[in-house]
């Protein structure tokens, strides 16, 4: 609730911006990291001051930023001139204007950063422009920010003769990053190269702007928003950087704001964003050099755009990265920080299984198409048939990764840096550990060390012998399927829609027609009339905010609106508006999974397949390939929805966040819905993706079963109440058959039938490092890989 001391806060806060002379800030003002005030430029469009780095630290950035647009998007910040980092300062430091210039000290009063001119300062002003100036007293300039900056050019800023801007080192982490743009002093030449991160050693350019020689100037980013080079003879000549992403375009300042930044994967971009405030917000990409940074770096040293063992594509004219099969991210929140193996890849002993191992036990290969990492061969074999380069890399210790193409193959080693995707008919064979579900596989986790300690305190989940059966095979059907237009929807940014209250209220009847009630609150019916079309929407009121979970809000938003699969609802857009907070989605016809698997009459088989397929898809999606990785924490059939095609798609995805106080269950409260809910919710281990895996393998075995994970069961029956304990002795036992009674044709599909079922126990594991990742369970069930038999859950453990 807003009470009226907060509105009176508000009112206050306002007056208080008020007393501040904007644009222009006297000597004495002083801004500090604590009252969180701002110097204002005379619109208000930019703002000079402290912003925290990250949410978790108690560090700042002096900074300045868009102050009217909701992303308050930074475009410089304070950075230490010997070495190019960004100044870091703890939660109390403070930055005032005296005569000697601006100086940021910290609580115990040690200076750490300054902008001192030689003559005296009489005051300072944040222009509109977003340049924060310090005047001497006949008015001349003796300090300006454009001439420091840090990852971005605004118009009227230029960048002088061996001058340089850096990229920052990751969407979130402004210090110095991996990338730099400079103007050379001796060839006068524009380059863009990669650094030896974190020194600024630079690599071999990828990106070079020839100028006339000698005749440059200056990169000048004019008023207008365009950007060229100026020679200095004449002044007037203008060259256009080349290329053809870089063309010439209509430009309006009047009613956009333009940014040019060297973003941190590398790629320098012009922006744009609408100065409307009711205007779609968001920055727009305009132009922008090189054309493919994926291919566009090609240098021996250093990992290139994505990091080691990782490789490159471009997607919506931005690069993004992915891990070979068996790797996993190193930082999952940030796909352009590389990869790590998820086994070990050893010589002799060092396999730790001892010497008498045949590798071929140890490795398979996965074969990947059209991506090569060109420089990190060691050997090249020739002539050499695809079996004969299969066969030497799995006997050679050394290799990770063996190319081959027209009779020739390529042997790599670790690490394997600058993959792109690129084709040209060659196949990748990946070599990774058989049987991947090791203790070495944590992979995909967002938390790192939830390694679990051999827990003896438990006792054992109950079912214990494991064995299997057969049946027969059925066509695959689902693969005739209708396929779904996928959304037009470039979400670069985020691509949501606000909408107000009214508008929500109205969209909905005055909120009349209920379609169900979740975890969130109760979800309505609505219609959006865009045009002479109309949109059938489903409207979640969310009524369980907790209060300091509400700044979080818009951060979810961001990372929800982010998501594009085809098996995940899309987000629409939003309310937020006083107390309202409402998500608004794309309606879903043919309502939840589990309406559709307990109703009345049983899907079939085929379409079943379907569903577990295309929510394993958008699971690994969530988990893996997403900007932010997100854990469900909540996958159960209620929470899928099944389009006008039958396709499934995961609902209420990112949401947990916003619930938990705590994303650990140390709290009373658990997210999960019994019968789903992994056992680590109860211990003292942190929450993984992991808890996802659980509740598919769950819920696996409820679309293969076609009935509830718990039920209530007469006498005699009790066996069968807990589906996942039923479904074990039933596997162990050797009758599988009995899971799918009276439904043909699922037996006549018997072998997938029991794959699927052991892939279902690998997912309910106790510990949550045995179960495999999504990605491991979606390659199984496609039948890329083998599925392992099972080990017998009889690991230490307690229930639930
Ligand atoms: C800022 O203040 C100084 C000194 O008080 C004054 O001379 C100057 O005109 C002011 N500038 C602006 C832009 O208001
Ligand atoms: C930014 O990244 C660097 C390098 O990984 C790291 O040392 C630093 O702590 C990060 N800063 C923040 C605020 O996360």
């Amino acid at each position: 609730m807003v009470s009226s001391s907060s509105t009176l806060y508000i009112i206050f806060i306002l007056f208080l911006q008020l007393l501040l002379v904007f644009g222009n800030v006297t000597r004495s003002s002083t801004l500090s990291t604590t009252n969180k005030n701002s110097w204002l430029s005379p619109s208000g469009e930019f703002a000079f001051g402290f912003q925290q780095l990250g949410t978790a630290t108690n560090l700042f950035m002096l900074a300045i930023w868009y102050n009217k647009i909701p992303e308050k998007t930074i475009v410089w910040s304070a950075k230490n001139t010997n070495n190019n980092n960004l100044v870091q300062a703890p939660t109390g430091s403070q930055v005032q204007l005296t005569s000697g210039g601006l100086t940021l000290t910290t609580q115990q009063g040690e200076s750490i950063w300054t902008a001192q001119p030689n003559t005296a300062v009489s005051y300072g002003i944040m222009h509109d422009t977003g340049n924060f100036v310090l005047v001497n007293k006949n008015s001349s300039i003796v300090w300006e920010s454009f001439k420091f900056p840090t990852d971005t050019l605004l118009p009227n800023q230029s960048l002088e003769l061996g001058g340089n801007i850096t990229s920052r080192f990751s969407e979130t982490n402004y210090t110095s990053g991996r990338f730099q743009l400079y103007f050379r002093d001796d060839d006068h030449n524009l380059m863009l190269s990669p650094l030896a991160w974190p020194t600024q050693l630079r690599y071999k350019f990828y990106y070079r702007i020839d100028v006339n020689n000698s005749a440059s100037s200056s990169l000048v980013f004019d008023e207008s928003g365009d950007i060229y080079v100026e020679t200095n003879k004449n002044g007037t000549t203008r060259i256009i950087p080349q290329g053809t992403q870089w063309k010439n375009l209509d430009l309006d300042p009047k009613l956009y704001y333009y940014r040019a930044t060297l973003d941190y994967y590398g790629v320098l971009t012009q922006y744009s964003h609408p100065r409307d405030t009711k205007a779609k917000q968001g920055w727009t990409i305009m132009r922008y050099v090189p054309d493919n940074i994926c291919i566009a770096i090609f240098n021996e040293m250093g990992s290139g755009t994505c990091g080691y063992n990782s490789y490159c594509s471009m997607e919506n004219q931005r690069p993004t990265c992915k891990c070979p099969y068996g790797y996993s991210l190193i930082d999952p929140s940030n796909q352009f920080g590389g990869c790590q193996l998820n086994f070990t890849l050893g010589c002799g002993d060092n396999n730790g299984e001892g010497l008498n191992v045949k590798p071929e036990e140890l490795y398979e290969f996965t074969v990947l198409r059209d991506v090569d990492w060109p420089l990190s061969d060691y050997e090249k074999m020739q002539p050499y048939s695809q079996q004969d380069c299969q066969q030497s890399c799995l006997h050679d210790c050394m290799c990770a990764v063996a190319v081959f193409n027209n009779n020739t193959c390529w042997k790599k080693r670790l690490p394997i840096a600058n993959g792109r995707a690129q084709s040209g008919g060659q196949l990748v064979l990946v070599k990774t550990r058989v049987s991947p579900f090791g203790p070495s596989s944590t992979t995909h986790d967002l938390k790192k060390d939830d390694r679990v300690k051999p827990i003896l305190q438990g006792l054992l989940i109950s079912s214990t012998v494991f064995n299997s059966i057969l049946l027969a095979a059925v066509v695959f059907m689902t693969l005739l399927k209708p396929k779904r237009v996928v959304q037009a929807a470039t979400l670069v940014e985020t691509n949501l829609c606000s909408f107000s209250y009214d508008a929500l209220k109205e969209a909905t009847w005055g909120f009349s027609e209920e379609l169900g009630r979740g975890s969130f609150g109760i979800v309505y019916k609505g219609e959006l009339k865009a045009g002479s079309t109309c949109n059938v929407v489903a409207v979640k009121r969310l009524d369980r905010l907790v209060e300091d979970r509400e700044k979080e809000f818009k951060t979810e938003l961001r990372a929800i609106g982010k998501t594009c699969h085809k098996n995940l609802v899309r987000l629409v857009g939003f309310c937020d508006e006083g107390l309202h907070r409402m998500l608004v989605y794309e309606f879903m016809s043919n309502g939840s999974l589990a309406n559709i698997l307990f109703g009345e009459t049983k899907p079939i088989w085929n379409q079943r397949v379907g569903f577990a397929l295309g929510i394993a898809r958008g699971l690994v999606y969530l988990h893996e390939e997403c900007d932010t990785p997100i854990i469900h924490c909540d996958i159960k059939p209620q929470n899928i929805l099944i389009d006008e095609y039958f396709t499934a798609k995961i609902s209420d995805f990112g949401l947990a966040k916003l619930l938990l106080a705590d994303q650990s269950r140390t709290n009373t409260m658990v997210r999960g819905t019994r019968g789903y809910v992994a056992p680590e919710w109860f211990k003292n281990v942190p929450v993984t993706a992991k808890v996802d895996v659980y509740s598919f393998g769950a819920m696996l075995l409820e679309i293969v079963c076609c009935r509830k994970s718990v039920v209530l069961m007469e006498s005699g029956e009790e066996e069968k109440a807990i589906l996942t304990d039923w479904a074990c002795d039933c596997y162990m036992e050797g009758r599988i058959d009995a899971l799918v009674e009276n439904d043909q044709e699922a037996l006549d599909d018997i072998d997938r039938l029991e794959k699927w079922i052991k892939i279902a126990i690998w997912c309910i594991q106790e510990h949550p490092e045995m179960r495999p990742t999504m990605r491991m369970v979606m390659q199984m069930l496609e039948d890329v890989v083998k599925v392992p038999d099972p080990p017998s859950p009889f690991s230490f453990g307690s229930i639930p």
